[in-house]
């Protein structure tokens, strides 16, 4: 039994053998695939049963609306995550979010509440950006904050592009882009997430809020050298793209501990991939993230110098695409002040925590107000199948969260 299998909730319990690589292992969830066709009809089936209009935006992200009887129309308070993975990721990324969000509208029902205004709840598509290399696409589309055009573009590591994708999962890709009308409909957005760090473990809180999300982006990097021979090419006539690969790994450890900032080369391919063979291509990708983003530039920057560098003096060459940057986030203050105050009302204790991690309401926050509530991880562990909440902090995630619908949707 995979630790994440402790949390007896049913609708967890329900979503948690879909895109399951082994049945200890990690998730493999990748946007517009057959397990995220799975975890599409969990979402709309999980709204159903609470009697929750589904419907799917022209982005393909997923809506549940609960809009009570004679409210008129206010806008509503929404709630929700995604349901994707990283390769191998863990259960609760994502997943533990629309959950709770799912879990918090049955203690309103069963507490007889009844929202003031409408209440929605989101899983947004493609949040890790694992499948087309853009963390947040559903909500960057939704926002305006990438162009249909170039989201169309991106393709996977097959060559198959996000057009074919959506086309192949029954969506309409020309009706991709900004969905101002929608946004307008939304008067504020709660993400619930397990925290991907151990600051709530080390103070013994079980959920904080979230202050800010740190500047962050990717870059994919091409090393193009010549293939040759292992056994027969002499050291001084190689053009071996791996060493300058190797030089920026280290100078990406280097620059992210003097300056404070987190840099991280997770994903590689070396082409075309012979044990014997020198390669003739290195395809990297730098993932960075720090306090401000001078900081960041400046990783950035020393990392990339290094690349140049080293590639010069081996005869290969450089290029580099910046695949996805979010600026600093800083969460609604008014907003955060308000959760905090509801839950502190409610005898609940919840640190405001800055993160380095991505979220769709670091992106949103730039058309609506947005929040975040971390539930706590007590390794810290994240992005990997040991990432872990237990039982009890996933139930005061939901406890939390339903405080908080209660503050913004009931009065
Ligand atoms: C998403 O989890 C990210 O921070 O990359
Ligand atoms: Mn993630
Ligand atoms: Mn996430």
């Amino acid at each position: 039994m995979s630790s994440a299998a402790e949390w007896q909730l049913p609708l967890w319990q329900s979503l948690l053998p879909i895109g399951r690589t082994a049945p200890a292992g990690g998730y493999q969830r990748f946007a517009f695939t057959q397990a995220d066709a799975q975890c599409r009809d969990w979402f709309i089936n999980a709204a159903a049963e609470r009697n929750l209009r589904a419907d799917c935006d022209r982005n393909g992200n997923l809506w549940a609306w609960w809009i009570p009887p004679g409210t008129g129309s206010p806008a509503a308070i929404v709630m929700g995550s995604h349901l994707d993975s990283v390769p191998d990721g863990g259960a609760f990324d994502g997943p533990l979010g629309v959950v709770c969000a799912f879990a918090a509208i049955d203690r309103m029902l069963e507490r007889g509440l009844a929202p003031a205004r409408p209440v929605g709840m989101a899983a947004f598509v493609e949040e890790e950006g694992s499948r087309f290399g853009l963390a947040c696409l559903g909500s960057r589309l939704l926002t305006g904050a990438v162009t249909p055009e170039a989201a169309r573009a991106l393709t996977d590591a097959d060559g198959v592009d996000l057009a074919e994708a959506m086309r192949r999962a029954g969506l309409d890709p020309d009706g991709i882009g900004p969905d101002p009308e929608l946004a307008s409909r939304i008067a504020a957005y709660i993400e619930l997430h397990i925290e991907q760090g151990s600051a709530l473990a080390g103070i013994g809180a079980a959920v904080g809020v979230a202050e800010s999300i740190w500047p962050h982006g990717r870059w994919r990097i091409d090393f193009v050298g010549r293939a040759d021979h292992a056994g027969t090419t002499r050291l001084a006539d190689r053009r071996d793209p791996m060493l300058p690969y190797a030089a920026s790994v280290l100078a990406a450890r280097e620059a992210a501990a003097e300056l404070g900032g987190l840099a991280t080369f997770g994903r590689v391919a070396a082409v075309p991939g012979a044990s014997n063979a020198i390669c003739s291509a290195v395809r990297a990708w730098l993932d960075a993230r720090a306090p401000d983003e001078a900081i960041l530039d400046e990783i950035v920057s020393r990392v990339m110098a290094a690349a140049v560098q080293s590639a010069t003096g081996h005869g290969v060459t450089v290029s580099q695409h910046r695949e996805s940057f979010t600026p600093l986030v800083d969460f609604d203050c008014d907003l955060r002040h308000r959760l905090v105050a509801a839950l502190a009302g409610r005898g609940v204790a919840a640190p405001a925590l800055p993160t380095g991690a991505g979220h769709d309401a670091g992106v949103l926050a730039a058309v609506m107000p947005t929040a975040m509530l971390f539930v706590r991880n007590p390794t810290g562990v994240s992005h990997s199948p040991a990432e872990h909440a237990e039982p009890e902090d996933c139930e005061a995630g939901v406890a939390a969260l339903a405080i908080v619908l209660e503050e913004l949707a009931c009065r």
